[in-house]
């Protein structure tokens, strides 16, 4: 049973492709939220750290957000009471999606924002798989119904083709673009407009008088083919309920924030070696998704996001991190809120905080009160893009290690030591990791260095029997390395390659996630 307490928290993702308006979105979500009073502080505070750190030049010139943040935020509704949300931003390119993946496993529910005009782009997809993976289940926001869109019925055929789900559309959009009227909301009939007081209908399918005919044709068809709201069908990740409206225009928001307000799950028990852990068992503990070094150069911080699985958390508390073994006093937790970062206090299940560090929690790290606990899910995800890494000054070299390791801990890229061989080769999922690791070598390590092809196309982590794992490196010694935590991987020349090997080596597995 969850706690009063824990039941008042919502911590949720918004996910979408870049463009599709999830900065919009958080903004008029905050605003809501009475968290910030003026539209753009969101973007006002994204330059103000942009301003602050060299590496986030790259987020600057190609005007995309390459790191996820937290914000807290709080309102009261009727009949639910107050509510606290957190609210977990992701980045919006799929080259981060290691990144957003981790994130994902933070948080009990997601937004899915969708532009009406674009629909579902592939990494979109991909996130929606991760949600599969992880069970959290998806609200689906179909955005910019002020504009031109394609046809609704082909948006939501879609999401429920890509998600492999029941999609149930809770709104209508009456109009688009420049005919453009409101939202109904299929269960009241009532037609929330973008200026001015709502509307009723008498029916919401019979009201034709009122309502422009064709939109009650497509919404009595609607209820027909698609599957009525099922709270347990979408928590449990089998049916989506779609909302539509205008970020922009601050329209379909409200109904957006009460729907995860009402429906979706508060903190949800966590899986750990110990079985499930629930929010309501007393002893505090929580894991590490997300470091985020050097946010500010100038005094080269440290921040672990910890999500708070179980227990109350006070400021000052001791807990140890399953990577250090020995307990750490907690003196100043942060909390994000919209525009400030503020000295966290208590915190219950479900929150995040910020633990300010140097060095001591990597991503993956367990932190408990009896450091019997460990959280398990964390994945690494194998890279699919592999490169060597040259220095333009050999004498750099200790640098470089220290840097690649710092980078490797913070999910930036993942680094591998080949066996034979002294170039380190890094793994990405994407191409824009390796932009932002040059990037950062240079502004934040002092290291000019250079990217080659790497004789490599993918990765796995070597699991076996010692004697098996031994046999097989007697052959393979040229395709073997060790990532950062002194693992055995296997460094494959296709994908091919790596079902001959599985193939010739059934003892051994080859894993193309690794828990952290
Ligand atoms: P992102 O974080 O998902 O990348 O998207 P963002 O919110 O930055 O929005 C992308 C563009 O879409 C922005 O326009 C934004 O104003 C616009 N937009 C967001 N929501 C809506 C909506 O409901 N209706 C319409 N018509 N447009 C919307 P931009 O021109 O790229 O940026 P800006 O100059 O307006 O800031």
């Amino acid at each position: 049973m969850t706690s009063p307490a824990t039941s008042s928290r919502r911590t949720f993702a918004i996910i979408s492709h870049p463009d599709a308006g999830k900065t919009t979105l958080t903004e008029k979500l905050l605003l809501s939220g009475g968290a910030i009073h003026l539209a753009g502080e969101v973007k006002a505070r994204g330059q103000a750290r942009r301003a602050r750190s060299d590496w986030m030049k790259i987020e600057q010139q190609r005007g995309i957000s390459v790191t996820s943040s937290v914000m807290t935020f709080a309102r009261d509704f009727d009949g639910i009471g107050n509510i606290t949300f957190n609210l977990l931003d992701t980045p919006g390119h799929e080259d981060f999606s290691e990144d957003t993946y981790r994130t994902l496993t933070a948080v009990d529910s997601a937004i899915m924002v969708i532009d009406a005009a674009k629909g579902i782009e592939p990494q979109t997809r991909k996130l929606f798989e991760v949600c599969r993976m992880r069970n959290v289940p998806i609200i689906t926001f179909i955005n910019k119904v002020d504009r031109e869109g394609r046809p609704v019925f082909e948006i939501l055929d879609e999401v429920a083709d890509a998600l492999a789900l029941d999609v149930c559309p809770m709104g209508w959009p009456v109009g688009m673009g420049g005919t453009f009227e409101g939202v109904l909301d299929i269960a009241s009939g009532r037609v929330s407009r973008p200026e001015g007081p709502s509307r009723e209908f008498l029916g919401k399918v019979d009201a034709g008088a009122v309502l422009p005919a064709e939109v009650a044709d497509e919404v009595e068809l609607a209820q027909a083919g698609y599957r009525a709201f099922d709270l347990e069908a979408y928590r449990h990740g089998d049916l989506t309920p779609v909302y539509f409206g205008s970020a922009l225009k601050n329209f379909g928001v409200n109904e957006l924030i009460l729907a995860i307000a009402t429906y979706a799950p508060p903190p949800r028990p966590q899986p750990s070696n110990q079985g499930a852990i629930d929010p309501a068992s007393p002893e505090v503990t929580g894991f590490v998704f997300k470091v985020q070094a050097n946010m500010d150069p100038q005094h080269r911080d440290r921040i672990a996001f910890m999500r708070l699985v179980s227990g109350t958390f006070r400021r000052g508390m001791r807990l140890v991190p399953s990577g250090l073994g020995k307990p750490i006093a907690v003196h100043s937790p942060v909390l994000f809120f919209a525009q400030d970062r503020g000295l966290a206090d208590s915190a219950e299940a479900g929150d995040i905080i910020g633990i300010p560090n140097h060095g001591t929690l990597r991503v993956g790290d367990t932190l408990s009160e009896k450091n019997e606990v460990r959280f398990v899910g964390l994945p690494n995800f194998a890279p699919e893009i592999l490169r060597r890494v040259a220095l333009k000054d050999p004498t750099k070299t200790k640098q470089l290690r220290k840097a690649l390791d710092d980078l490797s801990e913070e999910g930036v890229i993942q680094v591998f030591y080949p066996e034979i061989g002294a170039q380190w080769i890094v793994g990405v999922v994407g191409q824009l990791q390796l932009d932002v690791l040059i990037s950062r070598l240079e502004a934040e390590y002092k290291v000019a260095a250079m990217l080659e092809p790497a004789p490599f196309d993918t990765a796995r982590w070597l699991t076996g029997s010692e004697a098996d794992l031994r046999d097989f490196a007697e052959f393979n010694k040229s395709n073997l390395a060790k990532d950062r935590d002194g693992d055995p991987v296997f460094l494959a020349r296709s994908a091919w390659d790596v079902s001959y090997q599985q193939e010739r080596n059934p003892a051994l597995a080859f894993g193309a996630t690794k828990e952290r």
